[in-house]
Parts: C-alpha cells; sequence; structure tokens
C-alpha cells in the first residue's frame, strides 16, 4: 500500500533524519514507527504526504510513484492528525471538521452534515458542534482533530503522536476508542509515537528506529516482544517484555487444573480433607465467593459459615489473555488463579508456574510460524510484514 524504498531525507546542514529506509506498510492496518526523539519519525511520516520531500528513494502509494501526484491531490486522500490537535481556535468545532469538505468544494450544508455525522463517530456529544476549541478539554481536542482528519473520508490516517499531550487515563480511553473507530472504518494508519506501549496497543505491525534515522526493527508487536532483533530493541522495547508477551496468549491456550473448588454448602469437615491450605468456595453455579483458609475454619458447620478472603480477580476464559490469567495468580491469597466461563462459573485453576508453560508453548508455535514463513520464502514468496528482520 505505502512503499519506501530506500528512502533518505539529509539536510544541508549534514543531519540524516532518514537513512536509507525499506518498508512497506500493509493496506487497512495500524502501521505504528516508534523510537527515541530525533530519530526520524515524523520526517518518515511527513514524507507520505510530500510535506517533506525525500533526498533520495522512492515512496509509493498504491504502485504509484508519489512524485508523480500533484501534492494537495495526494493530500485529498491522506488525512493527517498531530499532536494538540492543531484547531483553528476562531473557528466553531463543526466548522473545523467540516474544513476539507469545504475545501473541496462540497456545499455547506452537506459539510455540515458530515461534520455532525463525525462528531457522533468520534464520541462527542452533538451539543459541542457549536463551541471553540479552548471550550474543549485535551482529549476532546484530540477526537475533534481526529474527526476533521476523517473530513474526507481519506483511505490513509497519518497520526504523529496524536494522544501524547493528554494524560494516562484520557489517553486509554483515546486509544480505546481509536481501536474501535478503526475495526469499523478499516483505514490504512501510519501512527507516530514514542512510547512503546502505546506501539504494543495499538500496531498491526512496529517500526523501530534507532537515532540516525535507521529502521532498527520491523515486526508483528508479538514478534518484536518474543524475537527483539539486537540489544537496542530489547533495550527499548523494556525489560517486562516477557510478561508483555502474555498479552499475545489467550486465556483459553492456559492449562487449568479442577483445583480445590467446594460448593458453599459443603460441611467444614470436607475441606479439611482436600489436602490445600485453602479452598475455593462457589455458590450453585459455580460462581466463586472467595477463598477459605483451612486452617482457620470454624470447627463445625458448612463453608457459607467460614470467612472468605477476596479473590483478588478472575479471568475469562472468553475475553482474558494469559496476561490477566498471570495476574490474577499474583494477586490471589491462594496464589492460584481462577478462570471462569462467560457465565462466570469456575473452569478450573492454575498458579503462575503452570501458566509460564503456556509460554513454552507459544514459542513453539511462534518457532514452526517462522519455520513455515522461511519455507515459504526459499519457494519465492514474500515473508509477510516485509522489512529487516
Ligand atoms: N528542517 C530541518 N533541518 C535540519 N534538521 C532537521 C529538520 N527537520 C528535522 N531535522 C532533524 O532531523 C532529525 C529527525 O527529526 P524528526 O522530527 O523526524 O524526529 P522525530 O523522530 O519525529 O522526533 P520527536 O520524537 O522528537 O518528534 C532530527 O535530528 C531533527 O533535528
Ligand atoms: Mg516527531
Amino acid at each position: 500500500m505505502i512503499r519506501f524504498d530506500a528512502v533518505s531525507k539529509n539536510y544541508p546542514n549534514g543531519t540524516t533524519a532518514v537513512d536509507e529506509l525499506s518498508l512497506e506498510l500493509a493496506e487497512g492496518g495500524i502501521t505504528v514507527l516508534v523510537g527515541p526523539s530525533g530519530c526520524g519519525k515524523t520526517t518518515t511520516l511527513r514524507m507520505i504526504n510530500r510535506m517533506v520531500e525525500p533526498t533520495a528513494g522512492t515512496v509509493s502509494l498504491r504502485g504509484r510513484d508519489i512524485r508523480e501526484v500533484h501534492a494537495p491531490e495526494l493530500r485529498r486522500g491522506i488525512g493527517y492528525v498531530i499532536q494538540h490537535a492543531g484547531l483553528f481556535p476562531h473557528r466553531t468545532i463543526l466548522d473545523n471538521i467540516a474544513t476539507v469538505p469545504l475545501l473541496l468544494g462540497w456545499s455547506r450544508k452537506k459539510a455540515r452534515a458530515r461534520a455532525a455525522e463525525l462528531l457522533e463517530l468520534v464520541g462527542l456529544p452533538s451539543e459541542m458542534a457549536k463551541r471553540y476549541p479552548n471550550q474543549l478539554s485535551g482529549g476532546q481536542q484530540q477526537r475533534v482533530g481526529v474527526a476533521r482528519a476523517l473530513g474526507a473520508d481519506p483511505p490513509v490516517l497519518l497520526m504523529d503522536e496524536p494522544f501524547s499531550a493528554v494524560d494516562p487515563i484520557v489517553r486509554a480511553e483515546l486509544q480505546a476508542e481509536f481501536i474501535r473507530l478503526q475495526k469499523e472504518l478499516h483505514k490504512t494508519i501510519v501512527f507516530v509515537t514514542h512510547d512503546i506501549d502505546e506501539a504494543i496497543k495499538l500496531g498491526d505491525n512496529i517500526a523501530v528506529f534507532r537515532t540516525g534515522g535507521k529502521l532498527a526493527q520491523f515486526d508483528t508487536p508479538e514478534r518484536l516482544l518474543a524475537h527483539p532483533a539486537d540489544d537496542f530493541v530489547a533495550g527499548f522495547v523494556g525489560q517486562d517484555r516477557g510478561i508483555r508477551r502474555l498479552s499475545f496468549v489467550k486465556a483459553a491456550e492456559v492449562p487449568l487444573r479442577d483445583g480445590p473448588v467446594l460448593p458453599e454448602t459443603s460441611p467444614v469437615a470436607r475441606a479439611r480433607t482436600v489436602d490445600e491450605p485453602w479452598v475455593l468456595v462457589v455458590d450453585e453455579a459455580r460462581r466463586p465467593l472467595g477463598w477459605a483458609a483451612v486452617a482457620g475454619l470454624p470447627d463445625t458447620g458448612t463453608l457459607a459459615d467460614a470467612p472468605l478472603t477476596p479473590l483478588g480477580h478472575t479471568f475469562s476464559l472468553e475475553g482474558d489473555s494469559a496476561r490477566a490469567a498471570l495476574d490474577a495468580a499474583l494477586l490471589s491469597p491462594s496464589r492460584l488463579a481462577v478462570g471462569v466461563d462467560a457465565q462466570g462459573a469456575v473452569v478450573g485453576v492454575a498458579d503462575a508456574y503452570e501458566l509460564s508453560a503456556v509460554m513454552a508453548a507459544a514459542e513453539a508455535v511462534a518457532a514452526e510460524a517462522v519455520a513455515a514463513e522461511a519455507a515459504a520464502g526459499d519457494a519465492g514468496a514474500d515473508a509477510p510484514g516485509g522489512g529487516e528482520r
């Protein structure tokens, strides 16, 4: 879709902003450009819409060298979102969003109708249409920035640190909203950030740059965490990449055992025969109520009379990842994570050690995929993802 062939950008003062970049960005996916400050992310992004012209190499869009396309025409198909949204302060929110459609010569009525539609799409109430940018919070302004970029429904969206200027909570909201939006819109998005967590959360593919405008690695988030190309990438993705990788393993793949699970109607004597320090007490629908310490059980009665320690949290076999499962184990008083089904009923338990086995299994699957990819490559097909390995 978007292709860089040996693209460099050198400035007259001797700075190499981008150094012989070759990269192919998939259609309909989110590619994240990440790296330390000054590594050439913004320059790379701006070479896509010709705000910056390369000194060497070729950028092409859907197979066409972008130098052959008149810049205004090129930009009509490419939305652009920047940090702090960059809204026009003296125009209302609605008029800000209607900017591109009006430039394209749409009637005011049609442009405004489109803008109202976009306001709703990015999750803002229609009352905000008449306000001015300074009457909105930073996070709301950022949503307007996204709506404005989507004005002419461009197939490509360039986003330069769009969520960096807001606090972590708003940022997480914007990210979640962005993921939802992309599921609906399937744009080809190039997203710049210097935050590796954001890159891993949002990217289908991630290009890690090092200082000097050199591409260090281009890969899926999962493979970046599993197989960083060198020490620079390993350092950049951080010390806890082992734990992060668990995010890519579905909780459904976690090996569970039955564990010490008893209904609250069980006599306490029954819990003592289990030979475990903790028993998980469940209701009639097998929903977990809490952990009972066997040493602290009353002499008689049922588990309904026993003091219970809260679970910490359970993990869902339907939607959660192995990371949530590991977290559940670490927070659990018994050190056992409790896996539940869609109805919230206990399916089984696993401790942190047992959970780590899932990583070895995922490793084997990944190794198989790499081998299959290599075999396909030998057969003459292009490896998916492309770029440097
Ligand atoms: N017009 C210019 N003239 C000279 N050097 C420039 C110019 N524009 C950018 N640079 C340099 O090119 C390099 C790459 O800049 P770029 O803005 O692409 O970095 P970045 O990765 O986006 O950084 P940040 O994370 O800080 O936004 C930097 O060293 C920068 O100083
Ligand atoms: Mg930048």
